[in-house]
């Protein structure tokens, strides 16, 4: 349902879990960003596609409010909030595309799908951190979150769908998945949500 090609390995758990801190810290990082992600499409598109307003800046408006949650958690463990670092899953995710991009293939579909695969990453190592981590107020607020990731997943492949056919999203996903699968395998293991 999520287009994920390779599971995360059962050992990114337990070097997540290894570090709570650096993880949720992590994680409130990896909100704002999606929350700055939605916002940019919005300015760069609104123009050309004013249907995409509504539901990405309900999206923005989704994920700050998600940044505020993990923002919470950190304070009530008096976790310090880490400086912002790059991700580099994201961006080997979204040179991979740029890369092996035919060259009349719209930008816009992989910013698209790009998205939607990072929410669908998201989402399963959601529902890992869900399942493991020991703290039940931890677990009630990971398996909450999933539910929204696997929302997001289905509102960005719906959009590609609806702007550039069923036919030319499917096939791309699928190719942009296999890139996804390979690289979220080479990554190190460690603290990161996409690590
Ligand atoms: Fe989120
Ligand atoms: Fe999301």
């Amino acid at each position: 349902m999520l287009s994920l090609i390779q599971p995360t390995s059962p050992r990114w758990v337990d070097a997540a879990l290894a570090d709570l801190p650096a993880l949720l810290s992590d994680h409130a990082h990896c909100e704002i960003k999606a929350a700055q992600s939605a916002l940019s499409l919005v300015s760069r598109y609104a123009g050309e596609l004013p249907q995409l307003v509504e539901p990405l800046t309900a999206l923005a408006k989704e994920e700050a409010e998600h940044f505020r949650r993990v923002h919470e958690k950190l304070t009530a463990r008096g976790i310090p909030m880490a400086l912002p670092a790059s991700d580099s899953y994201v961006t080997q995710l979204s040179a991979a595309a740029r890369q092996n991009r035919p060259h009349d293939l719209p930008v816009l579909l992989d910013r698209l799908l790009v998205a939607a695969l990072i929410e669908g990453r998201s989402c399963e190592r959601f529902q890992l951190i869900s399942e493991h981590v020991t703290d039940a107020s931890l677990a009630a607020f990971y398996r909450d979150l999933m539910a929204s990731e696997a929302r997001h997943f289905t509102l960005f492949s719906s959009l590609a769908a609806e702007c550039f056919g069923k036919a030319e999203s499917r096939a791309r996903l699928a190719t942009l998945a296999e890139r996804e699968g390979e690289i979220v395998t080479k990554l190190p293991l460690g603290p990161q949500v996409h690590g």
